[in-house]
């Protein structure tokens, strides 16, 4: 198989294989070790304030000296109407007689409470860091930050999850397109929160494949070799992993954890609003059961602000039922060996095939 294309040049990378950036799961550790296989690491800062920005931006700068890519939500943020915290207070009552009904304590934060992220103030710190490649889902950059990170020499990746998705992506002059099959754990990278599309990504990528010229990253469901070559028939010069990397080594998934995903199966795996308030592929659990059945999500981000606080407790108490576990409809054996391994071995794989 050869790799050299027009992604791997652009990437500055030896395969054009891309750890996806796995918010809750990618470390500074793992981010390193697909550098370390001539990979592109993606680290994820989806929502985070400035300043941690830049302290995990630095803690990766510290274990690789390969260029990596970050990763944002560029989502516009709802206005806090009356009807919104009174919908909130509502939302946040019912959580909390769930989270105790089911044993755990769990203080919930008031709307106030909450800070939101303006992805702005990401984008002057991610170029203040002088970071390279800059990932994005739900949405596109306004024309601004394309420009200022442009003007820094940054390769842009919009992420589309439908082919007029990518139009917008490619007008806006962004350099690289993920195409994110329907597949794909964790988060849809939609435009929108609601009445998303759900494109399967043999049907997505072959679409936009004859609809855009710029250059495709695909992800969704590649888990070996063949689902790799898959992609590439299609017209990916790119290809994504990110449920293939869930139980490794650098994964900061708890074991409970790992070991809920290594008995999943195909049922279990769901799209769901519940956790974050917008749609994420993952495991089926109590929770989700019960706030899919209430009418009660918030619009995202308040939805996963609420949540967040619920998470970390359940994850103290190894209560897999209130903890998000995202993963893609690939189910396999989720390996406990290293990022540089996995990647290593589908590399092989890919050639031998
Ligand atoms: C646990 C988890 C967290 C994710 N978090 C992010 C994220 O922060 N940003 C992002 O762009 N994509 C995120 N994704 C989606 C991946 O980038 C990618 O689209 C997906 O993993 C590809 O499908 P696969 O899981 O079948 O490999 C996440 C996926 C998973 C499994």
């Amino acid at each position: 198989m050869k790799w050299e294309n027009s992604i791997s040049k652009i990437l500055g990378v030896r395969y054009p294989i891309v750890q996806a950036p796995m918010f809750g799961v990618t470390t500074p550790q793992m981010v390193a070790a697909a550098a370390q296989a001539d990979a592109l690491g993606s680290l994820p800062l989806a929502d985070l304030p400035a300043d941690q920005c830049i302290a995990t931006i630095r803690a990766t700068k510290a274990l690789t000296p390969k260029t990596f890519a970050v990763n944002i939500f560029v989502n516009a943020i709802p206005p806090l109407s009356a009807e919104l915290r009174t919908q909130y207070a509502q939302t946040k009552q019912y959580v909390a007689q769930l989270a105790e009904h089911h044993g755990l304590e769990v203080e919930l934060p008031n709307i106030d409470q909450i800070k939101l992220t303006d992805y702005h103030d990401q984008v002057d710190a991610i170029i203040a860091e002088g970071c390279k490649i800059v990932s994005f889902i739900f949405g596109n950059l306004d024309a601004q930050s394309i420009q200022k990170l442009k003007a820094h020499g940054t390769v842009l990746i919009g992420t589309c999850t439908s082919v007029n998705e990518a139009i917008q992506l490619e007008q806006a002059g962004i350099d690289l397109i993920c195409v994110q099959g329907i597949e794909a754990g964790g988060h849809r990278g939609s435009f929108e929160d609601h009445d998303i599309p759900q494109i399967g990504g043999l049907s997505l990528l072959a679409q936009v494949c004859e609809q855009v010229k710029t250059p495709l990253i695909y992800a969704g469901g590649i888990y070996n070799a063949k689902t790799l070559h898959a992609a590439k028939v299609l017209g990916a010069q790119g290809f994504q992993i990110g449920s293939l990397l869930l139980g490794t080594k650098e994964s900061s998934l708890q074991e409970f954890e790992k070991q809920r995903l290594r008995q999943a199966n195909e049922s279990d795996v769901m799209l769901t609003k519940s956790f974050s308030g917008r749609y994420a592929r993952g495991l089926r659990n109590a929770f989700i059961q019960s706030m899919e059945n209430s009418g009660m999500v918030l619009p995202y981000p308040y939805q996963n602000k609420l949540t967040g606080e619920l998470r970390k407790v359940a994850r103290q108490y190894r209560n897999a039922d209130f903890v998000n576990i995202w993963a893609g409809q690939s189910i396999h054996d989720y390996s406990s060996k290293s990022t540089t391994e996995m990647i290593q071995q589908l590399i092989t794989e890919a050639e031998n095939f």
